[in-house]
């Protein structure tokens, strides 16, 4: 019988997994305690030697690390597949994948809902100000030190990455509505006629006054919001994070902050999580949340079974649905 391996802890989708998976291969569960005897446990006559496919979670990440180039080169030679849960795969070397003959899929579209409200949230709490109101009340000191703020209509959406989720996230502010620009490599072919294309990332960036971020990570996209380009966006323009960390420079974010040229900012993550850097939290115009975007049972739900779905499919017929774009 196949074998798959369970890398990671299974939460919502139990039954699931017995009516998705156990008739089609034997599942393992993942019961090294180290990166070292995963390595072991990997190799001819170790107890995952014969698995041909992996569902995987960040959460195994605490006891064999992320899957990057070693952990995937130790993979037993049967892996053809490995059906991440998260949208986001920049915990896999994809390279190393692609190297080893090993497709990944990743689970687009279940987290859109989860993360785009969460965008929408941080605009609105970042234009309003009310996580700095809230803190208000809760000190005893009522309005003290708050000024009339902005409403969302008067401004200019900023859609960094058109896919999944920055549409959901446009999608969401249409109740106001604002006006929506967007740039990604390209043009979007499922294009709302009220969203204007900006292939130039520079004149993007000057159309807009609240820029929300939705690009992978990725070698390309690693800084790809600094000093510059924050600079060049309108002065009181907003920033909100709902992507990676690593995409905005923090710092250059704090500068920026600090010195007027932004208004406000949205965060849900962070360069280095969980750790915070202590200068955002002085800020009483930054809204923080500590990584929410796909915090809600269904997104997560969903998320199990979209890379259960990854796995079946390669089980039955060899290939799923949602491979990562670099290995289309
Ligand atoms: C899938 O990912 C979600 C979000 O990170 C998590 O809550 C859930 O526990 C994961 N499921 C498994 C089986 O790892
Ligand atoms: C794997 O873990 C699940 C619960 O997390 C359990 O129901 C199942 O029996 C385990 N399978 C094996 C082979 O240990
Ligand atoms: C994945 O897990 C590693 C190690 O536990 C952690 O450093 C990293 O932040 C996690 N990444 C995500 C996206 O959760
Ligand atoms: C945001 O907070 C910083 C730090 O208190 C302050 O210097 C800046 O003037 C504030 N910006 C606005 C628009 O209130």
């Amino acid at each position: 019988m196949l074998k798959v391996l369970i890398c990671g802890n299974i939460v919502w989708a139990h039954k699931d997994v017995e009516t998705m998976i156990s008739p089609l291969a034997e599942v393992l569960n993942l019961s090294s305690m180290s990166r070292a005897e995963f390595c072991q446990d990997c190799k001819p006559g170790g107890k995952y030697s014969e698995i041909m496919g992996i569902y995987r979670h960040n959460s195994s990440s605490s006891k064999i690390g992320t899957y990057d180039a070693e952990l995937v080169h130790s993979l037993p030679s049967g892996v053809k597949w490995i059906a991440h849960n998260g949208s986001g795969y920049d915990q896999i070397d994809i390279e190393a994948c692609r190297a080893r003959g090993i497709l990944v899929s990743n689970t687009p579209g279940a987290v859109d809902d989860g993360t785009a409200t969460t965008a929408l949230y941080l605009i609105i709490s970042a234009l309003r100000q009310f996580a700095r109101a809230e803190k208000n009340l809760a000190g005893g000191d009522w309005k003290r030190g708050l000024t009339p703020a902005h409403d969302p209509s008067s401004r200019t959406l900023g859609i960094l990455g058109f896919g999944g989720i920055g549409l959901r996230a446009a999608e969401l502010t249409r109740g106001f509505p604002m006006r929506v620009v967007y740039h990604s490599r390209k043009r979007a072919v499922n294009e709302p006629e009220w969203a204007e294309y900006y292939a130039d990332f520079k004149e993007f960036l000057e159309a807009t006054d609240i820029l929300s971020i939705h690009v992978p990570l990725n070698m390309e996209t690693c800084g790809l919001v600094g000093e510059k380009e924050i600079r060049t966006l309108r002065k009181g323009s907003v920033i909100v994070n709902t992507a990676r960390g690593k995409i905005l420079d923090e710092d250059a974010l704090i500068r920026a902050l600090a010195d007027g040229h932004l208004y406000a900012a949205g965060l849900d993550v962070y360069p280095d999580e969980p750790k915070i850097n202590p200068k955002l939290l002085t800020f009483p115009n930054v809204t923080l949340l500590p990584h929410m975007g796909t915090e809600t049972e269904e997104s997560q739900h969903r998320m199990e079974i979209r890379a259960l779905q990854n796995l079946q499919d390669y089980l039955k017929g060899g290939k799923g649905k949602d491979i990562v774009p670099e290995l289309r």
